[in-house]
């Protein structure tokens, strides 16, 4: 399963990218606004940080367009500024018009916002290169997503739709667990979810011990 930094934050983009090996950016208009710099000075800024490289970049159109032709007007700009941007687009019927457009004039699309099934079945017959089902904000109102991944899972199969999940929203290390063994093509999750999901209290007991043994074996010899 790949691995998504979810965020718009230059340095631990290059950190996880560096150290974790990650595989592309998520990005939304929050992230934007907490990297505390302009839209097109962030996007612009991992346009060039990938520039050659192959490292999908998910960046979201303008969030008040409601109207088909202004969001593919919208995502064209974007998309026109590195071959890794993944545009995404709202899972309204709107989106899903403006999406299923942009897919066959070959701009890379993400949608984004997905709650259901029945929503994600609709993205992958458009042909959309990714889809995100936010995991997260369902499980605060108290619904478990296992199902609701295996389901997209398995009727992409049913149908050999390419379309790839990708799981978001994703809060803590069991909903990536859970998001790789329902059958997600990739997780995106913010920095400190991937680095506490790479932790655990053992290892440092474990090596604590080790390090005790080694400190009274010769060594030498
Ligand atoms: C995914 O692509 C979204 O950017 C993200 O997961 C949104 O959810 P969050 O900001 O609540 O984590």
């Amino acid at each position: 399963m790949n691995y998504f930094l979810d965020s718009a934050k230059i340095d631990e983009i290059r950190y996880a990218y560096k150290n974790w090996g990650i595989n592309g950016v998520t990005s939304n208009p929050r992230h934007i606004l907490a990297s505390g710099k302009p839209f097109f000075t962030v996007i612009g800024e991992l346009a060039e940080e990938f520039r050659g490289k192959d490292f999908p970049i998910s960046v979201e159109i303008n969030p008040h367009l409601e109207d088909t032709k202004s969001m593919v007007a919208d995502a064209r700009k974007l998309a026109a500024m590195s071959d890794n941007f993944v545009i995404k687009i709202p899972c309204i019927e709107q989106g899903l018009a403006a999406a299923k457009e942009l897919v066959e004039a070959g701009v890379r699309t993400n949608i984004t916002l997905v709650f259901s099934a029945s929503q994600a079945l609709q993205a992958g017959r458009i042909g959309a290169e990714f889809v995100s089902p936010f995991i997260g904000w369902k499980e605060s109102s108290g619904e478990d997503c296992t199902a609701f991944v295996g389901d997209i899972v398995s009727a992409y199969l049913n149908y050999a739709i390419p379309t790839k999940i990708i799981v978001a929203a994703v809060r803590n290390g069991k909903q990536i667990v859970e998001a790789s063994t329902a059958g997600a093509h990739i997780v995106t999750a913010g920095f400190d979810v991937f680095k506490e999901s790479f932790y655990h209290p053992f290892t440092d007991l474990g090596l604590q011990r080790f390090r005790d043994a080694w400190d009274k074996t010769d060594t030498k010899g």
